[in-house]
């Protein structure tokens, strides 16, 4: 028996059908995609591809080689059969420990992975990417962000999304999240933002499509303890919506 009352947030999310689960929608991962501008010559690795939205995008581009590490076993069962390819893998494990060789990839990126964690455990699989990458090769990022919110509000936002989402998601500012990038290494090319509006009715039917949107809903009708659920993260999401959006930072290694 599932018990929605004490699920994590994105994962009520994807078992009611949502496949889109990062704070800036599908609109932000594809500019997250144009701007590594992945090539035949790259080797790519994805950190948390989740559903694998984001591998498909990448692999259209036809890299040279894509490895994607979660930390799911039912998500890394799930992509193993449903995305393929000679020079596609996808492995069980930590983002922040990945075996992959030093200096191997061209272009790393993970979405929604990072927030979930907290400070010293981002700048662990920060240094991961770092460690993984060929000098000047990029890392992508979309995470929650923060806006205009002093440490008071940030504690409190930190406190809600909490009870909300049932993980403990620490956003931070676009700054902060550069300062942590830079500290190890990296120099941002490039920042795009979006609202956060992961449970607004239209970006749901943008991300989702119009058939999807309505199987989510006779889901959520269908079961009323992660329906409300739900109702709770919008009304955090609702609550903060001023003083938080969704964030993509392109960075490159430096040294
Ligand atoms: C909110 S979902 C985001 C998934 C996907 N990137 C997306 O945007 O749809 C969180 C996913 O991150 C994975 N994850 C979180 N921390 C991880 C880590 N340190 N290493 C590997 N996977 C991680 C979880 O297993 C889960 O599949």
């Amino acid at each position: 028996m599932e018990d929605f009352s004490k699920a994590q947030g994105h994962w009520i999310l994807a078992r009611m059908g949502k496949k889109v689960l990062r704070p800036g929608g599908k609109e932000l991962t594809q500019k997250l995609v144009a701007a590594l501008n992945v090539s035949a010559k790259d080797h790519i690795t994805e950190f948390a591809p989740g559903l694998g939205y984001t591998a498909s995008l990448a692999l259209n581009a036809g890299p040279a080689s894509y490895i994607g590490v979660d930390a799911d076993e039912k998500a890394v069962a799930f992509l193993q059969k449903n995305i393929k390819g000679s020079n596609v893998r996808f492995e069980l494990g930590n983002a922040a420990h990945t075996g992959i060789a030093g200096a191997s990839r061209d272009k790393v990126f993970g979405e929604a992975m990072l927030t979930m964690h907290a400070d010293h455990r981002k700048t662990e699989i920060i240094k991961e990417a770092h460690r993984i990458l060929k000098k000047g090769g990029l890392y992508a990022i979309h995470e929650l962000g923060l806006q205009n919110a002093d440490e008071t509000l940030k504690a409190e936002i930190q406190k809600d999304l909490a009870l909300a989402i049932k993980v403990n998601a620490r956003p931070l500012a676009i700054a902060e999240w550069s300062a942590l990038l830079e500290k190890e290494g990296f120099a941002v090319k490039q920042t795009f933002t979006n609202s956060m509006h992961l449970l607004e009715p239209g970006r749901i039917i943008k991300d989702e499509g119009f058939f999807r949107t309505l199987k989510i809903g006779l889901n959520i009708l269908l079961h009323p303890a992660a329906g409300k659920r739900i109702v709770q993260m919008r009304r955090t999401f609702k609550k903060h919506q001023q003083h938080m959006n969704a964030v993509v930072i392109i960075a490159e290694k430096q040294s």
